[in-house]
């Protein structure tokens, strides 16, 4: 590739030893039966304990390795290997936070991948003539808030501050409050970027899914990221007793709200393509005793698609059946949206870095299909990702797992990106 490269040699190793550290940093989080053993479940969610002794840690192996560290009032830390005031500088990056009973390498790979191909960068005598920066954002898991991509959202413009300010955790504090209370200060509004902050951006991750894998490819050379939409709903029937209340005379949330469940996984797979996908994780009648029918269920929708267009079909199609259902078991249902993103493209500029950086490697172009922070990243500045397999394709699972020749892969292919991106005006 780029012939002025210097030879670049990652320390691999070093990076699973840090994300096995990482992983210490965690809420107890029990491993479901079954999963194979050893098996460690994660669970890091924004700005409880082990969030914030993360990012201490995470802090100073940045400053270890000679970077400016800063975080904005979102807790998005960017960590500077070049001029602090410089604009254009190249980032990368992901997140550390981790959905309860998850694995190690979600997100993590990107951040400690990115901070080692820094490391090896600097080894290697690469002097950038642009800043590199590393970021590591707020709650890419919308597990407290049910938002995700919060801290790449405000930074980007892609939702307003306030409006994030004011989303509730499950015990009803604010976003605002709660980030308060964790030592993250200043007005949420300043985390938004400078337009000309970045000149490119490039996220490293793990597949999530079984393709890289499964074909014995090491490298996906990301070129779009799928269209997200959350909802909530809340349907509301009738409750009583469980002996007296006669069938004909039931409004039953639950079994109203069970049969919404298996219209939107129809929605999915009627729409014409496999890239549409449905997943209801969160399903909670009330009371929620065995002897009482329930009068008020709640249920969360995700719904994604890698074409914008299809994704919204398949939302009016769950919209109507909903609808359909309520007419007919006389139940009404309200539903919030909780966030409706287009789906993005990623830029020639870094997918071409990412593709000349992977020579010597077996790649294929491929479409993320979960969401990452690149998703709003790429409305600020040229953006592109780097996939690496992952075994079986898992993730959100205690079984996550990547190799580390696959993350050594990874690496070196973000650190030869990023020197490209670096010395490109
Ligand atoms: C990110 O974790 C996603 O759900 O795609
Ligand atoms: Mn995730
Ligand atoms: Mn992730």
């Amino acid at each position: 590739m780029n012939a002025t490269l210097p030879e670049i040699a990652v320390d691999a190793a070093r990076v699973v030893a840090e994300l096995k550290k990482l992983a210490t940093f965690s809420a107890e989080a029990e491993v479901p039966a079954g999963l194979p053993e050893p098996t460690t479940a994660v669970s890091r969610v924004v700005f409880t304990e082990p969030d914030l002794a993360m990012r201490a840690w995470f802090t100073g192996l940045c400053e270890e390795a000679g970077l400016t560290v800063r975080v904005d009032p979102m807790g998005n830390t960017f960590a500077r290997w070049g001029d602090p005031a410089a604009s254009g500088a190249v980032g990368t990056g992901s997140h550390n936070d981790a959905i309860p009973h998850s694995g190690m390498y979600d997100g993590t790979v990107g951040v400690l991948g990115g901070l080692e191909a820094i490391r090896a960068l600097q080894r290697a005598g690469f002097v950038p003539v642009r800043p590199i920066e590393l970021v590591m954002f707020t709650s890419e898991e919308p597990t407290r808030f049910g938002l995700g991509c919060s801290g790449s959202r405000v930074m980007t413009g892609a939702m307003e501050a306030a409006e994030v300010a004011a989303l509730t955790d499950p015990e009803g504090r604010s976003f605002d409050d709660v980030r308060r209370a964790a030592g993250f200060s200043g007005d949420l509004a300043d985390a938004r970027l400078a337009p000309d902050h970045f000149h490119a951006f490039v996220e490293l991750h793990t597949e999530q899914g079984p393709l890289l894998e499964r074909e014995g490819l090491d490298i996906g050379i990301v070129t779009a990221i799928a269209a997200p939409l959350a909802a909530e709903f809340e349907v509301l029937g009738a409750g009583g007793h469980a002996g007296a209340v006669l069938m004909p005379d039931r409004h039953d949330a639950l079994c109203a709200a069970a049969e919404m469940v298996l219209a939107i996984e129809a929605a999915a797979k009627s729409s014409g393509a496999v890239d549409t996908v449905t997943t209801v994780g969160e399903f909670t009648p009330h009371p929620g005793h065995g002897n009482s029918i329930a009068n008020r269920v709640r249920f969360t929708l995700d719904l994604r698609d890698t074409d914008g267009d299809r994704r919204d079909a398949a939302w009016a199609k769950i919209r109507d059946g909903i609808d359909a259902i309520c007419a007919r078991r006389g139940v009404t249902a309200t539903h919030r949206v909780l966030n409706a993103d287009p789906p993005a493209a990623c830029y020639p500029l870094v997918v071409d870095a990412v593709a000349d950086a992977a020579a010597g490697l077996t790649t294929k172009r491929t479409i993320s299909r979960a969401y990452h922070d690149s998703l709003f990243m790429a409305r600020v500045c040229p953006t592109g990702m780097i996939f690496i397999p992952c075994r079986g394709g898992v993730s959100h699972r205690p079984d996550e797992f990547a190799s580390e020749s696959a993350i050594g892969h990874g690496v070196l292919v973000l650190a030869r990106t990023l020197a490209r991106l670096a010395t490109s005006t």
